[in-house]
């Protein structure tokens, strides 16, 4: 059941099984601190009863960002802000995890216009993203330790958990990817040779947190590209991961190419995984008789029946919500006291319509903008709970592509010349 709770191998026991998933939040200031707006965001989230709220993509390396507007950690800069944050928060009654990333290629050309990456393999969207240099030896040393550095002073600060992003197509992710690791040295070429990175960078963080501060891992159960990260191959890794000291385990799938991770809703989804609403829980049945941690699983549940069913079959441990979180904050609370039965996430409704635009599904661009026009949706309610606001459902998708488009180059011009 949802409410119970749950004891990691750390030794650290969570309240209850529903975790609020990372989500990009775009509130730092122009020299990537967290801000007020953080501190009003996950106090309204920490009063809705998860038993846990993971921090949307906080990076280890201010060269490298998700996007403008990521809160950055890579020395004791902004330890104050951290820590107000984190207070904030722990007004509530959730624990405050960390999300810590490299984007890798994955990163805007506003920000960075070469990126750092297993090898040259570029992104290709809608021009936005430029060549990626294959990363030395030493900066290989350096993403490392950084990791592990940001982890201590987060810890420092006061979170209670860190979250390694190594799903998505972030730089973890394309180390596991045979498409973007063309590498010919120990970090290329065979899959053990693809996942030393990772485990090196958990390595990293387990020395600098100690043995009973709870970490966690976003994977992905394959990329969904032909030629990518496989379910064998996530496998395997899990099969790794049993021997890396993990808390948690968390499930997910794709890349900014193939956005397996935001599925419309259960409705648009196979009928196979409708039955069971949430797309990778049939993935997460077979990490589940691999992994001896326990795990989450992310992406479409929706109803309260399907997260116990779900919980109940051992398909998973932890249920991880994210969209629902944009509309409803206070959710867990009302799934654990039962007068929540279906989540509305409002994402099938979410299209840039016929006419104007031309059908959302006509091109790989007009998918791509369509993709940022739903992402802008989201980052709008996050932005208005973040000053204190309800969400606003009825807030047009045209607005939020501009809106969002606008609000990162703005962003990212300001962080330039901070
Ligand atoms: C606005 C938005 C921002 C997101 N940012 C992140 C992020 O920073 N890190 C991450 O791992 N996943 C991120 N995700 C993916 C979510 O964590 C989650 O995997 C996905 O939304 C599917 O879960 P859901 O169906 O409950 O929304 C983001 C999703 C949305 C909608």
């Amino acid at each position: 059941m949802i409410s119970q709770p749950l004891t990691l191998p750390c030794g650290h026991t969570i309240k209850n099984r529903l975790i609020k998933a990372a989500m990009t939040e775009g509130l730092a200031d122009k020299r990537d601190d967290a801000t007020i707006g953080h501190q009003t965001l996950y106090k309204t989230w920490s009063e809705g009863g998860a038993a846990v709220l993971i921090t949307g993509n906080i990076m280890v390396d201010r060269r490298y960002l998700e996007r403008a507007g990521n809160v950055v950690v890579e020395d004791e800069s902004g330890l104050a802000q951290l820590k107000a944050w984190a207070k904030a928060t722990h007004q509530g009654n959730s624990e405050l995890w960390a999300q810590i990333s490299h984007p890798g290629r994955q990163c805007p050309r506003l920000v960075n216009t070469q990126p750092l990456s297993a090898s040259d393999v570029q992104l290709n969207m809608i021009a936005n993203f430029g060549k990626p240099k294959p990363a030395s030896r030493e900066d290989l040393q350096d993403i490392i330790q950084r990791f592990g550095n940001t982890a201590r002073i987060l810890k420092q600060a006061g979170f209670d958990g860190v979250q390694i992003h190594s799903a998505h197509g972030y730089l973890l992710s394309q180390f596991l990817s045979p498409i973007t690791n063309k590498r010919q040295d120990e970090y290329g070429g065979s899959l053990e040779n693809r996942a030393h990175l990772l485990l090196q960078v958990i390595a990293s963080v387990r020395q600098a947190v100690g043995d009973d501060f709870p970490i966690s891992v976003k994977l992905n159960s394959s990329d969904f590209q032909k030629g990518g990260f496989s379910e064998e191959e996530c496998l395997q890794v899990v099969d790794w991961l049993n021997e890396a000291r993990i808390d948690l385990l968390e499930i997910s799938g794709g890349t900014y190419e193939q956005l397996e991770f935001l599925q419309q809703s259960a409705e648009e989804t196979r009928a196979s995984s409708l039955k069971r609403e949430a797309y990778f829980l049939s993935y997460a049945e077979k990490i589940k008789q691999v992994a001896k941690m326990p795990v989450m699983v992310t992406g479409g549940f929706r109803t309260l029946q399907g997260m116990n069913d779900a919980i109940s079959a051992q398909h998973t441990d932890v249920i991880g919500l994210a969209r629902p979180f944009c509309l409803a904050p206070d959710l867990p609370k009302q799934l654990i006291s039962q007068d929540l039965a279906l989540l509305d996430d409002q994402a099938k409704h979410l299209v840039l319509g016929k006419g104007y635009w031309g059908p959302a599904s006509s091109s790989k661009s007009m998918q791509a903008l369509n993709n940022q026009a739903q992402a802008g949706w989201y980052y709008h309610q996050i932005e208005r709970l973040a000053k204190g606001q309800n969400s606003n459902e009825k807030y047009s998708v045209r607005k939020a592509l501009f809106a969002h488009l606008s609000n990162d180059f703005k962003r990212a011009i300001k962080r330039k010349f901070a």
